[in-house]
């Protein structure tokens, strides 16, 4: 039986609980909040947001009409350019001028490691070029990207040419979503380019469908659960390195003298300098190789058909633009009909004037990566703030590409505000300094030669449009942009 004592013993001790459950409550969200002011000049303003989660969900929230870009400029309203903030569970701060940008991505001092997210380097690999840093990152950063820079990309172009007609041969009278279809044609087109699987095969289909599934594990959050997104894409993952490893074995027997079905059409990839690489050391192995070659596949697989969709969105809602681009690209087809010619080579490139003013436009409008991350290795000095070792600093090249002095009414979609090439420290829609996106010039080419296949040879109506675009971590259309395709029969 409780008697009268008992009861308030019980009450005296629930009391004090309470008091000390909520004076530990406001400790943790004190010392929460206040995380490295003990270095005193650390930007004071801005907020840690919730316990752990930090004011991660408000960015993962960023869809539709509530951009990333909105998402920043509300806090730069209240707290000014630099600030502080918690994101994918790390302190950040916040740099958000030409200048603070300029300095993230540059690090003049190498003080600063990579900042990709923890799911996206699990996905990928150790020696992914997201997790390599210092000498190592240089290496492989110079063999990937001198494989795909344009002179190079020249002598893959009527590869790419043929691969573009036969994927797109089957759609007239067709109805298809536009950035599944283009999806699908790049990673044919990068597995082509990086271990020279031809595309045409089954390989190429199983690759490109597993790839599917593997580009969604960089935007979740690493756990590794049945039926969560990071457990299906890492999964993938370990099935495209199946299908991948005997192809890079055969590969590296093929440089020391064996065959390799694969060798030929591999047109020249530097495999030998890949396989010439020490990682710590030691040679590198087969599995390493293979997650060097598949992460800018992983990386840069949905950009390009993501811009392809984007210009056609653009263009069919802007009649007046998408007849301009349509002329320019008949012409530039009747000059090479003239000369008996199909393909679409670099030098064309230059012809189409508005199409370039188109992907840049789009390029800046929406910014498909919004920023680049990098984590202070040491405590980080800069115009008078500190920023604490081990903090995030994130420097989005969205407000640069939205700031009306440079772009006025930056949310018109306007390419003939690029009739002038546009100035590089003020177009950074493939980041800057020692990180800046290998695939650059491979992007231009295949958006391009997309355009210019799909505007010579079909007219479209929009079947249904319920997309919307995600922001964060790229830009990303969920939802459908069905198209139904007819061939254009009265060429000029
Ligand atoms: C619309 C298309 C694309 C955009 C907007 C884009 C943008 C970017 C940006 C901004 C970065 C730098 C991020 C940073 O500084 O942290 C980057 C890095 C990278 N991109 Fe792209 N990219 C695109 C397509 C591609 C393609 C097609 C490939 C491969 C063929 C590719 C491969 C890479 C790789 C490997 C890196 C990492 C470089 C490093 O960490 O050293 N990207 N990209």
């Amino acid at each position: 039986m409780w008697t009268e004592e008992s009861t308030n013993a019980v009450q005296q001790i629930v009391t004090t609980l309470s008091v000390f459950c909520i004076v530990f409550v406001i400790r943790a969200w004190w010392n929460w909040q206040t995380a490295g002011l003990g270095l005193k000049s650390i930007p004071s303003k801005g907020s840690l947001g919730w316990p752990i989660v930090g004011e991660s969900l408000s960015v993962i929230g960023c869809t539709g009409d509530f951009t990333f870009e909105r998402w920043l400029r509300e806090r730069i309203q209240k707290y000014g350019p630099m600030f502080k903030s918690h994101l994918f569970l790390k302190p950040s701060i916040l740099m958000t001028t030409a200048e603070e940008v300029k300095f993230v991505l540059e690090d003049p001092h190498k003080q600063m490691r990579n900042g990709a997210p923890e799911s996206l380097k699990r996905i990928f690999g150790s020696t992914s070029i997201f997790a390599l840093e210092g000498e190592e990152h240089r290496h492989v950063y110079k063999i990937l990207n001198d494989s795909i820079l344009m002179p190079e990309l020249k002598k893959k172009t009527s590869e790419f040419n043929r691969i573009m007609r036969h994927s797109l041969s089957s759609w007239d009278g067709n109805t298809l979503d536009i950035l599944g279809a283009m999806q699908t044609i790049i990673f044919k087109l990068m597995t082509f380019n990086f271990f020279g699987i031809p595309w045409e095969g089954e390989i190429a289909d199983r690759i490109a469908s597993l790839l599917d599934t593997v580009v969604l594990g960089p935007t979740c959050l690493p756990f590794y659960f049945p039926g969560t997104d990071f457990y299906k894409a890492s999964n993938a993952k370990r099935k495209v390195t199946e299908i991948v490893l005997p192809i890079i074995r055969q590969l590296r027997s093929a440089e020391t003298g064996g065959t390799s079905k694969y060798a030929s059409s591999a047109e020249k990839f530097p495999y030998q300098n890949l396989f010439d690489v020490k990682l710590n050391g030691k040679e590198i192995s087969d599995t390493a190789v293979c997650d060097i070659l598949m992460s800018p596949i992983l990386t840069g697989g949905q950009g390009p058909g993501t811009v392809v969709g984007l210009a056609i969105y653009h263009l069919t809602n802007n009649p007046s633009m998408l007849q301009k681009a349509q002329a320019e690209v008949d012409q530039v087809r009747k000059q090479k009909e003239e000369l008996g010619e199909t393909d679409l080579s670099v030098s064309d490139l230059k012809d189409l004037k508005y199409l370039n003013q188109v992907y840049n436009e789009v390029l800046r409008i929406s910014t498909i990566v919004p920023g680049g991350g990098r984590v202070a290795l040491s405590d980080i000095h800069f115009n008078g703030h500190v920023i604490p070792k081990g903090w995030f600093m994130l420097a989005p090249f969205v407000l640069i590409h939205m700031d009306p002095e440079l772009y006025p009414e930056p949310s018109k979609f306007d390419p003939d505000r690029f009739e002038t090439p546009p100035n590089p420290g003020k177009f950074l829609p493939f980041g800057r300094g020692y990180r800046t996106c290998v695939g650059r010039d491979f992007t231009r080419l295949v958006v391009l030669m997309a355009l210019y296949h799909i505007l010579s040879n079909f007219t479209w109506d929009v079947v249904s449009c319920s997309g919307k675009l995600k922001y964060l971590p790229f830009v990303k259309m969920i939802g459908e942009f069905q198209l139904s395709f007819r061939s254009r029969t009265h060429l000029p």
